[in-house]
């Protein structure tokens, strides 16, 4: 069977493959995935999920359709059963101080990466302690897997897949629990736009 969503608990409970469970297991942490349905994107746009590699403009065309104003992002964050870490959203645009880029960011996974350095669990958050909020479109690829820290210190991982073209997922959650994206078995051409918005500046600390 081919399963485009699956939750796989630490010890020997059976795996979730129904996105409405998976939520109800998520949403004590205020994580939430939906479906992404893009068949209102332009044919033209669907070829360049399609590509394994992407020219600068072409990610930047990519950027532009699906980055999210903040009233949707607050929307989605509202929806997730969380409150956004700094009231009104915060700031658009941030910046992870411990490596000196911003977000909102494109993730294209390619040939012959090593991802693992996104495979250690950390959290998000400013010299203040304020954490941040990630809204994740996976919109092309397939095993995007997600690890997320629960209060009694288990990990669920959930994988995500996209159907085909025309569905991808969106997810969000609270970028100062606990948490792993990870592309290492990622498709090549797996892509993804994040928007981490709150505190201007924020720190990546593994725990
Ligand atoms: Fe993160």
């Amino acid at each position: 069977m081919n399963h485009n969503i699956r939750l796989d608990y630490p010890d020997e409970r059976e795996s979730l493959y129904s996105l409405d469970e998976i939520n109800n297991e998520l949403s004590i942490i205020g994580t939430k995935a939906c479906v992404l349905d893009l068949n209102d994107v332009s044919e033209e746009l669907i070829q360049l999920l399609n590509k394994q590699t992407l020219s600068k403009n072409e990610k930047d065309k990519i950027m532009d359709h699906f980055l999210l104003p903040i009233d949707k992002l607050l929307n989605i964050i509202d929806d997730a059963g969380r409150k956004p870490h700094v009231e009104g959203g915060g700031e658009l645009s941030t910046t992870v101080t411990t490596f000196g880029y911003s977000y909102p960011q494109f993730y294209l996974a390619e040939k012959g990466v090593d991802y693992s350095r996104f495979d250690n669990l950390h959290i998000n958050i400013s010299n203040d302690g304020t954490g941040v909020d990630e809204v994740l479109q996976f919109v092309s690829g397939k095993e995007f897997v997600m690890h997320q820290y629960l209060p009694d210190k288990k990990v669920l991982k959930v994988h995500f897949s996209c159907a085909d073209e025309y569905t991808g997922w969106i997810i969000t959650y609270n970028g100062k629990n606990p948490h792993i994206g990870s592309l290492t078995s990622a498709s090549i051409g797996t892509k993804l736009i994040v928007q981490v918005i709150g505190p201007k500046e924020w720190e990546m600390k593994y725990i």
